[in-house]
């Protein structure tokens, strides 16, 4: 384990059951976590992809767990997987947190095209706090146009005096984000790295300026990146050096790592070929 950055932009090289574990409990305001989703992707070479179901939903279970325990009590907690293990994700955190919002967040073409079957086109989060009466949740930082009454100018007459219809409102649980791509500002090295809009929402939403954010599996580091520009702290864990040097380059927090200069992503349409030899660290427990 190796701690990297300053105290208020942490990021830290190491396993997320063991780093989460020595994180002292009640003392982080956000966690977002978003792991691997055991789809078969290429971390770096690592494959996200376990020997059965159940290895992956028992490992995910005790980073579930330390992840509500680090929360205050004021804490909101977001969390990621595909499609198949989310309902399983729902039923484990049913017992343990509030969940507040079931989340899909919808893009508009996935890369692959499905032709005999219905191609995913999101990925859900949930979104849960540990105590329903008193958690942050920034309505007025997240407002998005409301169709109705910006578009159609509707006066609502059930009011007395009658009134124009709010041009704004909170999103609803479907959030519509693009992709990240090749060739987008943004864009980094990593196979499923998140859009800055979509952590911007939520950190916006449930944290304040100053606040403590934690990603457990922090990929290109956009949860700490987005934390940093909205005067967030952040804790980023990772597993890999490849994205070790993205957050620590991301954040501005080093120019070289072990005696690597850190450049910008090279960007390349073959960053998903799976490497020569895949190392084993996701097959065991
Ligand atoms: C789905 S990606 C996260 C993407 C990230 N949200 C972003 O926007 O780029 C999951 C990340 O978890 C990392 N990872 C996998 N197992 C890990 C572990 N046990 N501890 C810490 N990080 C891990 C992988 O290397 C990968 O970068």
């Amino acid at each position: 384990m190796e701690e990297l950055g300053t105290n208020k932009y942490k990021i830290i090289h190491g396993d997320a059951l063991q780093v989460l574990a020595e994180v002292e409990d009640y003392s982080v305001d956000l966690i977002f976590a978003d792991p691997p989703y055991n789809i078969g992707k290429n971390f770096a070479g690592c494959l996200d992809k376990w020997d059965t179901d159940e290895h992956y939903l028992q490992w995910c279970y005790k980073w579930l767990d330390l992840c509500v325990k680090k929360l205050k009590r004021t804490g909101s907690f977001y969390v990621m997987t595909s499609t198949q293990f989310m309902p399983y994700f729902d039923i484990f955190l049913r017992d343990r947190i509030n969940i507040m919002s079931r989340i899909a967040w919808y893009y508009d073409s996935s890369g692959v095209q499905a032709k005999n079957y219905f191609g995913s086109m999101y990925e859900p989060i949930l979104f849960c706090v540990k105590d329903k009466e008193h958690y942050t949740f920034n309505a007025e930082d997240i407002m998005v146009e409301a169709k109705t009454g910006a578009k159609r100018k509707l006066i609502d007459y059930r009011k007395n005096p009658p009134q124009p219809y709010s041009t704004k409102k909170v999103p609803g649980n479907v959030w519509e984000f693009a992709r990240v791509r090749y060739r987008m500002d943004e864009y980094e090295n990593h196979p499923t790295q998140k859009p800055i809009a979509l952590l911007d929402r939520i950190i916006r939403a449930s944290s304040n300026v100053g606040d403590l954010v934690l990603d457990p599996f922090s990929g290109s580091f956009t949860t700490a990146y987005v934390a940093k520009e909205l005067g967030r702290r952040c804790i980023g864990i990772e597993l890999q050096d490849e994205y070790i040097k993205i957050g620590l380059r991301r954040l501005g927090l080093a120019d070289e790592y072990k005696g690597e200069v850190l450049h910008a992503a090279e960007k390349s349409y073959r960053h998903e070929e799976p490497a020569e030899q895949l190392c084993i660290n996701f097959k065991t427990l």
